[in-house]
């Protein structure tokens, strides 16, 4: 088998399994975030990835798609079970988005995430290319970095948090706190979302393992008085901006975008995009949307809601009781304030290409992120990218990770019902100069800090940490 000089490794391959017209199973790029941010970073470099087919007991030989060689490691339906749905979504998820659910913290999880991370640890060791790099993708895999360096001392290891690093308090929870910090810290460059969760991070490591921080380095010791430096500190994760500003230029797309703002009538559109999840708000939002059409704030011809909901995660209880919740919830609104012309929500429990998300960007007047906690939260950034015209008005939590970019958001506590709903008033109320004034500076910022600039930045900053200890060896 070749070998790579960087070999991504991530829960998830880039691509979903699907059957060709002939029934034979084929593979295509799947849609996702973390897919489209390393599309780019990997297209000139000899890349590899590691990750899980998406189906049960898939055992398939590694392959090249698209000029990188993908490394399917599979999964059983007891990994899918206790790693997958139990440990990285039912302890870590809701442990570190401020335990929103309650994690639940079991001893049999706990040993099957080992056993997880050490296959994942040993398909990138046998790929990566001497004096290579490895870059690890999130939070189900927390362990990797330090099995790869175990592994591999030769290689060079990257990690990067996508979700949000919780406060100490919270962290030192987690029965495995040791454990998980050292895997980590088997990284030489630890990168996070916001400023806040490499602060967070850095002090679990003071308080727990009384390793010093200096900066956004971290002293790790290896024995013998020895020591080597990590560093630990934000990079934002962004979009592949262009590529959505070209999508919403394309006349098919802007015309899918006029068909949708025909059917709605002549309201106000608001939109909402969310993986159907605890943490993205979409309650809080129904709430509150709901209030305002009992308030007579909002009249049903006036303004809809259209809400996606993509399916997620479906073998977690705390989802399975979410999506009756909401359901539920847009029934019964749906029910009061609807009318035989009128849909008040219009809610789509479907995952869309993004081709129609742009035309639904492009239709949308206000666009909704209400996350309670969120690590980035790129459809905000996606929303903002297309609106080449600079209308439209970005609602936005503060507890987002796009909130520190985006200030220019109206930004709101999705927790407070009454600033939800006078935001969502004001938003629909804006007039034009204001909504271009801040969609302007919104739109420099997303344009300016790309997902190739992201990818970038954390790769110089591993190629620099790698060179300085060439040298010092
Ligand atoms: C979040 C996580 C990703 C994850 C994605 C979809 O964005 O940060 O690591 O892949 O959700 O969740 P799933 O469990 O379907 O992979």
């Amino acid at each position: 088998m070749s070998r790579a000089d960087l070999v991504v490794v991530a829960n998830r391959l880039p691509v979903d399994r699907v059957e060709g017209p002939d029934g034979e199973p084929t593979w295509r790029r799947s849609p996702g975030g973390l897919v489209t941010a390393l599309e780019q970073v990997m297209q000139n470099l000899d890349g590899a990835w590691v990750g899980w087919g998406g189906k049960a007991d898939l055992e398939v030989e590694p392959f090249e798609f698209d000029g990188n060689l993908l490394v399917p490691v599979t999964l059983t339906p007891d990994d899918l079970r206790d790693y997958y749905e139990g440990f990285s979504n039912g302890t870590i998820w809701p442990l570190y988005h401020d335990v929103i659910a309650a994690p639940e913290f079991k001893r049999s999880w706990w040993d099957s995430y080992v056993t997880v991370n050490r296959r994942f640890a040993e398909a990138a060791a046998d790929v990566v290319a001497e004096g290579g790099f490895v870059w690890v993708q999130d939070y189900q895999l927390q362990l990797v970095p330090q099995m790869m360096r175990e592994l591999r001392p030769d290689v060079t290891i990257g990690y990067f948090h996508h979700i949000p690093f919780p406060a100490y308090a919270l962290f030192a929870q987690l029965p495995w706190r040791t454990q998980v910090l050292q895997g980590l810290l088997g990284a030489d460059v630890i990168g996070f979302q916001r400023v806040a969760d490499a602060g967070n991070f850095q002090r679990s490591i003071r308080r727990l393992l009384k390793y010093p921080t200096k900066g956004d380095t971290v002293q790790v010791p290896e024995g013998d008085g020895a020591s080597r430096l990590s560093i630990a500190k934000h990079y934002p994760i962004s979009i592949d901006a262009n590529h959505f500003i070209e999508l919403a230029r394309r006349p098919d797309i802007i015309a899918r975008a006029q068909a949708i703002r025909d059917q709605i009538g002549s309201q106000k559109l608001m939109l909402g995009v969310d993986r159907l999840d605890y943490t993205k708000g979409i309650r809080h939002r129904l709430k509150s949307y709901g209030e305002l059409l009992a308030d007579g704030k909002i009249k049903g011809h006036e303004a809809t809601l259209v809400q996606i909901a993509s399916p997620s995660r479906p073998g977690v209880e705390a989802y399975q009781d979410l999506r009756d919740e909401i359901e539920k919830t847009v029934a019964r609104i749906n029910g009061d304030y609807s009318t035989v012309e009128n849909t008040a929500i219009r809610y789509l429990h479907q995952g869309y290409p993004r081709e129609e998300m742009v035309a639904l960007y492009l239709a949308a007047d206000v666009m909704l992120v209400t996350a309670l906690r969120d690590g980035m939260n790129l459809v905000a950034k996606e929303y903002v990218a297309v609106r080449g015209d600079n209308t439209g008005v970005l609602v936005l939590s503060e507890f987002a990770g796009a909130a520190d970019e985006l200030g220019s958001a109206l930004l709101v506590n999705p927790h407070d019902i009454e600033a939800m709903k006078e935001t969502m008033m004001r938003a629909v109320a804006m007039p034009a100069p204001e909504q271009a004034r801040r969609m302007k500076t919104m739109r420099r910022k997303v344009i300016d800090n790309d997902v190739e600039k992201w990818g970038r930045t954390f790769l110089d900053d591993l190629r620099e940490l790698r060179d300085r200890r060439r040298e010092t060896r």
